[in-house]
């Protein structure tokens, strides 16, 4: 079957009902989030340009809402996705009358919950075990976007991640959300972000600086299908570490890549890479 059937049988079999629990409050104070309230903060900045870019993006496609599900990936894990996730969701989030989901997709570790200092809270994993209707959605403030937690049990068929009820789950986002962003997992040591590619419209890569080698985004690339990858962001990117030390946001840096031209993760990718270092272990 193909995907376009597979994914329109699933609109047609799942019903999904989102159900708003009102606003849960962060225990803690993250810092990419706190940088969009002062105007002088150059991430603050980084974030509003990468949503500006993002704009243009979409609004270049023939049909703005084919951009309407985005997964923010990286080759590696630990190369800064949840936390360019929660900054990109909450900069969108601050434009006016925009209803902004974001999932916590990674479901091996579930990184948005815990950076925000919030419990577990059924959610995603429990969705898509079939045992929690409707799906439970937690407006955050602050950041001031809607929240579905990976959930506190564990996936039982790890292969759901990219079934026909993550499928149907998405495209109601779709219709019901500005945008739906994924924190999904790094794309080299597990299969995840292959089993979701075919279900979301496209990808936001992640490169940290100093520290992603450049064979890895080129295996990454080899992965998926490079053309779904609609950008890059460049993060930890020491150059605002030294000049913009005096303005006390040093701890994150990072620059918003524009949109990939070339495939196969080199010519444009690898120039946004500064690392050939050591590869992490997961
Ligand atoms: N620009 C940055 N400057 C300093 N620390 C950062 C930066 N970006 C991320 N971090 C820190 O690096 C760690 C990993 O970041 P994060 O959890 O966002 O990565 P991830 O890609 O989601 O990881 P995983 O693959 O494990 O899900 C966290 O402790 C985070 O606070
Ligand atoms: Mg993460």
């Amino acid at each position: 079957m193909t995907d376009t059937k597979r994914g329109s049988q699933a609109r047609q079999t799942v019903p999904v009902l989102f159900r708003e629990e009102g606003v849960v409050a962060a225990e803690r104070l993250v810092p990419i989030i706190e940088t969009l309230k002062d105007p002088h903060s150059p991430v603050g900045e980084e974030l509003r340009l990468l949503r500006a870019n993002l704009r243009a993006i979409r609004q270049k496609r023939p049909q703005k809402r084919q951009l309407g599900c985005l997964a923010v990936v990286s080759a590696l894990p630990g190369e800064g996705k949840s936390t360019i996730s929660l900054g990109l969701a909450a900069a969108l989030a601050r434009e006016p009358g925009h209803r902004i989901l974001l999932i916590e997709s990674d479901l091996r570790r579930p990184g948005i919950a815990h950076q925000l200092g919030l419990s577990p809270h059924p959610g995603l994993g429990e969705w898509l075990n079939e045992g929690l209707e409707p799906v439970p959605v937690r407006f955050v403030d602050p950041g001031g976007f809607f929240l579905l937690s990976a959930g506190a049990t564990p996936l039982e068929r790890a292969e759901d991640v990219g079934s026909a009820r993550m499928d149907a789950l998405l495209q109601a986002g779709r219709e019901q959300f500005d945008l739906v962003l994924l924190d999904a997992t790094p794309i080299l040591p597990v299969a995840d972000v292959i089993l979701l590619q075919d279900l979301v419209d496209g990808f936001l890569l992640v490169v940290r600086s100093r520290m992603t080698p450049r064979a890895a985004i080129h295996d990454a690339l080899g992965r998926i299908r490079p053309e779904k990858v609609v950008g890059v962001v460049l993060n930890d990117h020491r150059e605002y570490r030294s000049s913009y030390m005096a303005y006390a946001y040093h701890g994150y840096g990072m620059r918003a890549g524009s949109e990939l031209r070339s495939v196969g993760g080199s010519a444009r990718s690898s120039g946004h890479t500064e690392g050939d270092g050591e590869e992490p272990g997961r």
